[in-house]
């Protein structure tokens, strides 16, 4: 089966919601209905922004899809700070990034953390983005492929084949991000190939066939059309370039 492609613009914490708004009509104007029918476009905002983007794309009739880049597991409580699955759903949005590097990192999550929150958002009928990736250290160990099976594996135990295969992960290997050091188009799809690999020891080869995997890290329009070239990659997780509504158009259409 035919998996759609799909390209992520991570905001990260840039973007007031003033600038959001703007960044977000600028993409939908450089975009062509027939792109979205090649390529799912998903622009990830900061918290404050979404519900404008989200009124933008309403209006304005976008077909651009609505991600969060992080959220809570639990519905409500006292969690002073956080943003619910629950509240993300009710503002239309569709895609949710969980373990994203910066929030393993910088901010301490683990791997059951992740998983939680890969959960709270399936819960809430939203699709989770599920990124993965080693550091340059674990790169040099050659342990990329412990790490990352190890961190798949921890946020994917105890779903089943039919979900698995909703799901999107992210290959973002943590020395690529920000750095402007790509993975080569060989790395990219070697990993891929290993993650889908094992989805498919650990869920079947159905779920393998839909699950969609992204190569995120230091994508430019400048090097995305030889990383869509691989068989095995589905997408792109871009940061900075999502960043410029120009290049991120001209990231989205690659083949141009
Ligand atoms: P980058 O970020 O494109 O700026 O390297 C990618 C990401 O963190 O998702």
């Amino acid at each position: 089966m035919a998996r759609k492609d799909l390209i992520a613009g991570n905001w990260k914490m840039n973007a007031t919601h003033l600038e959001a708004i703007q960044m977000v009509q600028k993409l939908g104007y450089r975009l062509d209905p027939g792109d979205y029918d090649r390529v799912e476009v998903v622009v990830c905002p900061p918290f404050t922004a979404l519900r404008s983007v989200q009124t933008v794309i309403e209006s304005d009739y976008l077909r651009i899809r609505l991600g969060a880049q992080d959220v809570h597991w639990e519905a409500q409580g006292a969690f002073t700070g956080e943003v619910s699955p629950l509240m993300l759903a009710r503002l239309g949005v569709k895609y949710v990034i969980v373990g994203h590097s910066e929030r393993r990192h910088l901010f301490g999550e683990d791997d059951a953390t992740v998983a939680r929150k890969l959960r709270a958002v399936l819960a809430h009928d939203m699709t989770p983005i599920v990124a993965v990736g080693e550091t340059l250290e674990q790169r040099e160990q050659e342990i990329t492929e412990e790490v990352i099976g190890g961190q798949l594996q921890a946020a994917l135990e105890g779903l089943d084949p039919a979900t698995v295969g909703d799901l999107v992960v992210a290959y973002e290997p943590v020395w690529a991000i920000g750095t402007g050091r790509t993975a080569s188009d060989e790395q990219a799809a070697e990993a891929i190939g290993f993650l889908r690999r094992r989805v498919a020891e650990g869920w079947g080869e159905a779920a393998a066939d839909r699950v969609r995997i992204l190569y995120g890290g230091s994508v430019t329009p400048g090097n995305v059309a030889g990383l869509m070239a691989k068989r095995d990659i589905d997408g792109a997780l871009v940061g900075g370039a999502s960043l410029d509504p120009d290049k991120f158009a001209s990231l989205v259409r690659y083949w141009i």
